[in-house]
């Protein structure tokens, strides 16, 4: 038997209209109604994966840039991922949510409140995905922070939640009929915090979630600051690396490492690769697709550029395609990454025609000599297992949205080849998503 792995679905692009673009929007589903999103993650379930994380911004982002963010549905319209939570959690029993909390916009009382109250009507099964971009901070009348200040802000909103969640020390929750008392009030925590960044009065007002554990912590920044805040407060970090096995061994030595600084043991933080392979029926198939990925037509490059525009927006889809892209054009909120992801391994944009910058994007690889992520459903096993095997890898998030269709097309195949391999669970662990977490 293979090292098990915990698998999750990171619900990419938010909380909007699902399958936009694509030939299965003519299945016809509502992305209006729960309906949609209730069916994804009884799938979802039924797969053995533990939990989904619900990605959101909560900003159409600049004025100028309003239309590349919404005209094709890449950046927006985004709904708010904690009001989907109830429905998700009713249509399951088992899997968890973990709907993303942005610790500039969401005040750490009324969070730990909203997370105390869904942890404690579903049985220990949600987590918050703690974000620390700042763009969305002229929506709530704030001072936009810098980078480093972001994290600060959302290790002092960790602390404050934590505390609260605690504030009802051990024994302070009675409920004894004979005598009438529900509570004893000596045993909460009245405490005030005034950090840097929050004023806070505790006690909390909600019920605490008492064996359950507070909900569990995600987190996915990948700079110095990301990686230390993950070492001392995640029970996930959500991973982006290139997928090879010297570097998703040094992401999880970092992540370790971070751990132990903070008195934490590696294995209090599992670290789940994102991961998004596209999946077909043979290896000729995958050979096939990925030889033409190589010479894409103009509307494969014009929508490469119509994705790009909304994640660096800026409006690329209007460019001369053979002239060479001017950095200028990016404005000063655009993320380095994000620009060192367009370069695709190159030093700079000089020389460079726009049309061989979205043909680097649109090339595609096989996954079993490592240069992409096309392959057979055994190949992809394959893949996975070696990570297990070589780099000990605690597991991998599935990307995609969150359509019956999506989640098909990526595990139908999959999921019985992993389940063979004894990677991938085939029963749940009672007590939530933390025990999921720590059952192997
Ligand atoms: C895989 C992944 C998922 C992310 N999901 C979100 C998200 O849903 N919402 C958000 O505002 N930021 C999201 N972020 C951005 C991070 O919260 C963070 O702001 C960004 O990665 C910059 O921090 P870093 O320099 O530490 O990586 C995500 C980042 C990664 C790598």
């Amino acid at each position: 038997m293979s090292r098990p792995q915990h698998f999750g679905w990171f619900f990419a692009r938010g909380f909007g209209p699902q399958g936009w673009g694509h030939p299965y929007w003519e299945w016809g589903w509502d992305w209006r109604t729960p309906k949609l999103y209730q069916q994804s993650v009884r799938e979802l379930e039924q797969a053995g994966l533990d939990l989904v994380i619900i990605e959101d911004a909560i900003s159409l982002g600049t004025d100028e840039t309003l239309d590349v963010r919404v005209g094709q549905a890449y950046g927006g319209p985004k709904h708010d991922p904690l009001m989907l939570v109830p429905y998700l959690l009713d249509a399951t029993e088992h899997i968890g949510f973990a709907p993303t909390v942005n610790a500039g916009a969401t005040p750490p009382y009324l969070g730990a409140r909203q997370f105390s109250t869904l942890q404690h009507l579903s049985g220990g099964r949600v987590g918050i995905n703690l974000v620390t971009d700042v763009k969305s901070a002229r929506h709530f009348g704030l001072e936009e922070l810098a980078h480093d200040a972001a994290y600060d802000r959302a290790e002092e909103w960790t602390d404050v939640a934590r505390r609260l969640w605690r504030s009802w020390g051990d024994g302070a929750l009675i409920g004894d009929r004979a005598t009438n008392t529900f509570a004893d009030a000596s045993k909460l925590e009245r405490f005030r915090h005034q950090g840097s960044y929050f004023d806070v009065a505790g006690p909390l007002n909600a019920v605490p979630h008492g064996d359950l554990g507070d909900p569990v912590l995600v987190s996915p920044g990948g700079s110095g600051p990301g990686l230390a805040f993950a070492g001392r407060n995640s029970d996930i970090q959500l991973a982006l690396a290139p997928l090879n096995v010297d570097a998703v061994a040094a992401y999880r030595a970092k992540i370790h490492e971070a751990a132990i600084a903070q008195g934490r043991r590696p294995s209090d933080v599992k670290v789940l690769f994102v991961f998004k392979p596209e999946i077909v029926g043979s290896a000729d198939e995958a050979d096939r697709i990925v030889r033409a990925s190589y010479s894409p037509d103009e509307e494969t490059l014009r929508a490469v550029l119509a994705a790009q525009s909304s994640d660096l927006e800026t409006d690329l889809t209007k460019l001369d395609l053979d002239a060479p892209l001017d950095p200028a054009i990016f404005g000063q909120h655009v993320s380095q990454g994000t620009i060192r992801g367009l370069l695709g391994g190159r030093d700079s944009f000089e020389g460079v025609p726009l049309r061989e910058l979205a043909a680097t994007k649109a090339r595609k690889g096989r996954i079993t000599d490592g240069t992409g992520l096309v392959g057979t459903a055994e190949e992809v096993a394959d893949f996975i297992e070696r990570f297990g095997e070589e780099a000990d890898n605690d597991g991998f998030i599935f990307s995609g949205d969150l359509h019956p269709v999506s989640i098909h097309r990526m595990l139908d195949e999959l999921v019985p080849i992993l389940r063979r391999r004894g990677i991938l669970r085939t029963s749940y662990a009672p007590g939530g998503l933390r025990a999921n977490l720590r059952d192997f």
